[in-house]
């Protein structure tokens, strides 16, 4: 983690008043004054401000069912930012491990341990995301097989990795990817001729979606680590 981050991660003190102390000498990692803020950090570091040593606050690990007409952005744009309903302290220091379009709705994971969502994100790791999803016409005979080869898709170099489809009626469908290429889902169903009407991620690893639309929660410790071993 960076200096700067840290400093913010064990304080009330926002980025630019971290920069102050970190810039005036004010901050020393193992008894050395550091002045560059984009210094690595490690756990192991004795880091302190002003003589005081600094303990950085604990990660969070939250799932959130996301609403339709809300943004995976700390920013408004032109939908309202999912965190806005949040309530929650600190919220810029959060981000989302595999954003969702402004129309789609489910299971959003939100944290400040990068090295956590990289591990859901990271198509290398291989992590299961399960969507439920409405087609606009009846799903072609050879969907399954098709997905599960791999398809390509418009403006990408290699193949999507294989996908799991489980029909489960006519227009109505369960698609199991393990990476999150940009509009991903949207987009296979369109190199095969049918649309997506709705889209819902109902799991991501090994955790199913048990809150209500709109709301959230902190994951357990068992849930956290559930997704190191995807
Ligand atoms: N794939 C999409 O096309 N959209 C999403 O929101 C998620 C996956």
């Amino acid at each position: 983690m960076r200096l700067d981050k840290f400093v913010c991660k064990s304080t009330d003190l926002n980025k630019i008043d971290a920069l102050f102390h970190i810039h005036n000498g004010h901050v020393s990692i193992n008894g050395n004054i550091e002045t560059k803020e984009q210094t690595q950090v490690h756990e192991n570091n004795v880091i302190k401000l002003n003589n005081q040593v600094l303990t950085p606050r604990p990660f969070r690990y939250i799932v959130m069912n996301k609403l339709s007409g809300t943004i995976c952005s700390n920013i408004d744009e032109v939908y309202p930012s999912l965190f806005n309903s949040m309530q929650i302290e600190k919220v810029s220091e959060l981000h989302i491990a595999g954003r969702l379009d402004a129309d789609t709705t489910g299971m959003v994971l939100i944290t400040d341990d990068g090295r956590w969502s990289f591990a859901i994100t990271n198509p290398q790791h291989k992590c299961p995301k399960v969507y439920r999803v409405t087609l606009a016409k009846d799903i072609a005979a050879d969907a399954k097989e098709r997905f599960k080869q791999g398809i390509l898709l418009q403006g990408e170099s290699a193949p999507t990795r294989p996908a799991t489809l489980e029909v489960l009626s006519e227009k109505d469908v369960r698609l199991c990817i393990v990476e999150g290429k940009f509009h991903q889902v949207k987009r296979m169903f369109s190199a095969i001729g049918n649309r997506v009407v709705s889209l819902h991620r109902e799991q991501i690893g090994t955790l199913t979606l048990d809150v209500e639309p709109g709301q959230w929660r902190y994951l357990s410790p068992q849930e956290v680590h559930s997704f190191s071993k995807e």
